[in-house]
């Protein structure tokens, strides 16, 4: 293992990779700009060129309700992008990033990697499509579902939550959806470590913990000394959203190593951030 090809790069966990990347292999990070995986010649001539021993595959449409309301871009990004890949990988190992928005949310306890999908969304059935497709045609193949992905850039929750918490100084936050938070960086650690040993199959990589979109927003104000800011638990149906999510889609890690708890993670990400002002880098 030697040379690793990350697509997505500049995306939050693309972004991560990066950061986190060791010093003894050779890595390319790769967004759209420089290889846009709906196109096959793109993607050709960028694995052609650089010979990855490996890929880690993060390029995808991640806007849940962009997905629903555009499903043609979200095939053709999520699923073709990554027969794309598949193709053009030929021996190299794949490694494709995949979502808790695979299953259904009916389940009240944590999703193990054996557990039945049936996405309820197009977001979730086109990254299933894609985890088919790798599973069928890449032969040296690791896919890891992950969830409710934070990290201090890049759009996700815990931002969102401290900007609406700054600008509007109060939050409504869904209270029936349960998931596992993770810490991009935690996540990164992680795919590195599974880079370096080489095992095949179907993983879940979450951090420790489970909890609602509501209980986290609070834990997050709390934790950026905002806990002053009131919280409203609402409903996803009050939301009304485009996209259907999951009501619960924790996932239980049951091959790979526990992570810390999102708690820790979350402590980790805020600190980050720091300064008064609490932006994003
Ligand atoms: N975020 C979560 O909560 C979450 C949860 C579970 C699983 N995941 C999975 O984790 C992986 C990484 O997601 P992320 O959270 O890092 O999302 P992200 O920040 O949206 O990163 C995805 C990256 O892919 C790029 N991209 C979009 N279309 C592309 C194309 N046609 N060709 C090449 N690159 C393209 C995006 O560029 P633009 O920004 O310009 O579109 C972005 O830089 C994805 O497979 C996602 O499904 C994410």
């Amino acid at each position: 293992m030697n040379r690793i090809l990350i697509t997505g790069a500049k995306g939050m966990l693309g972004r991560a990779l990066m950061e986190q990347r060791p010093s003894q292999y050779d890595v390319l990070g790769v967004d759209v700009e420089e290889v846009d995986v709906t196109s096959v010649r793109d993607v050709r001539r960028c694995l052609a060129g650089f010979r990855p021993d490996a890929v880690i595959h993060c390029a995808a449409m991640t806007d849940v309700d962009g997905c629903e309301t555009d499903p043609d871009s979200a095939r053709r990004i999520n699923v073709e992008g990554t027969r794309n890949v598949v193709e053009a990988c030929g021996d190299a190992r794949l490694i494709h990033v995949s979502t808790d928005f695979v299953f259904d949310g009916r389940r009240t306890t944590p999703y193990a990697e054996d557990d039945l999908p049936a996405p309820i969304g197009v977001y979730g059935s086109t990254k299933l499509a894609a985890e088919d497709c790798v599973r069928e045609a890449a032969p040296d193949h690791a896919i890891v579902r992950t969830a409710w992905t934070f990290a201090p850039w890049g759009r996700n929750f815990v931002l969102s939550i401290l900007r609406a918490a700054r600008e509007q100084g109060r939050l409504r936050v869904v209270a029936d959806q349960v998931g596992s938070p993770t810490y991009a960086p935690d996540l990164a650690a992680a795919l590195w470590r599974l880079v370096a040993a080489d095992r095949g199959g179907t993983f879940h990589l979450v951090n420790s913990g489970v909890v609602s979109r509501y209980d986290f927003a609070r834990e997050v104000v709390i934790a950026a000394g905002m806990g002053d800011v009131p919280v409203e638990p609402i409903t996803s149906a009050e939301l009304n959203q485009p996209a259907m999510r999951p009501p619960y889609s924790a996932l239980a890690n049951t091959k790979l190593p526990a992570l810390r708890h999102y708690r820790e993670a979350l402590a980790d990400c805020v600190a980050r951030l720091g300064g008064p002002d609490l932006e994003a880098h």
